[in-house]
């Protein structure tokens, strides 16, 4: 018997903007299935890190496999393709445009209209508000709202991993609570989620495991559970 290969691994990872070494040599790994956080200050590299993976910067070294796929350096349209889909930070929502056509904009690239149209109503069912909101410009969305439309949007493309940057970010701690209840009901969908979030104690609260990533590296990992009550994890992003 073999020992199942992780959905997503990443060997020996390498971003640098310039003369800046932004990520140092991270290796993580997502099995299918799971939720895994990545926690760390700010610049750490936690976008850059979710940047390469996701095929907006190529990576200066490293590798990054997907399903046992060498996706390592694709640009952007075939991450997607091949399964990996980012939700960024900030949302990147056009504003000005409605929701339907923030969702048909997403996918028409990569599906038919008539699949596409199925799809999109699948999104409207597990996002009501955006379904009733449809013809609205999505500017008029409240933040929490916005931040679903990103998820819906990225959901279109059936990722094979989700990779989430900050979804909380600017949002009321009621509507964090609502986010992490959303992020929840799309793992119990079946999708493997990397999660990047500043509230680390909710993040660790729905992963199973963790990486704590500090100046480009890997500073610590572990069971998600386990890292919530390491010391080091309290007195830095626990507030304990
Ligand atoms: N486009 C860029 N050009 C130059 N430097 C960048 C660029 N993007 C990020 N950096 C630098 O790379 C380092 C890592 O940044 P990154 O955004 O990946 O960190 P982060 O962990 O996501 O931080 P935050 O918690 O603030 O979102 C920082 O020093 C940052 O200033
Ligand atoms: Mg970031």
């Amino acid at each position: 018997m073999s020992v199942a290969a992780p959905l997503l691994e990443v060997e020996d990872l390498h971003v640098a903007y310039g003369q800046v070494e932004a990520v140092r040599g991270v290796s993580l790994r997502v099995d299918e299935g799971q939720i895994v956080t990545l926690i760390g200050p700010n610049g750490a590299g936690k976008t850059s890190i979710l940047s390469a993976l996701a095929g907006l910067v190529k990576p200066r070294a490293g590798r990054v496999r997907l399903g046992g796929v060498d996706v390592t350096g694709l640009p952007a349209h075939r991450t997607v393709a091949a399964g990996l889909v980012l939700v960024p930070e900030g949302r990147a929502i056009l504003g000005r445009m409605t929701i339907e056509e923030n969702l048909r904009l997403a996918g028409e690239r990569r599906q038919a209209a008539g699949a596409l149209a199925v799809a999109i109503e699948e999104q409207y069912r597990r996002f009501p508000v955006l379904g009733e909101r449809r013809r609205q410009l999505a500017g008029s969305l409240s933040g929490g709202q916005q931040q679903m439309l990103a998820f819906a949007r990225a959901l279109l493309s059936r990722p094979r991993v989700l990779l989430l940057d900050e979804p909380s970010m600017g949002l009321s701690p009621i509507l964090v609570q609502q986010i992490f209840e959303t992020i929840r009901e799309i793992h119990r969908g079946g999708t493997t989620i990397l999660l990047v979030e500043q509230n680390a104690r909710l993040a660790l609260s729905v992963s199973s495991f963790g990486y704590v990533i500090e100046h480009g590296r890997l500073a610590l990992q572990g069971a998600a559970a386990e890292l919530a009550i390491d010391a080091r994890v309290q007195a830095a992003y626990l507030g304990g």
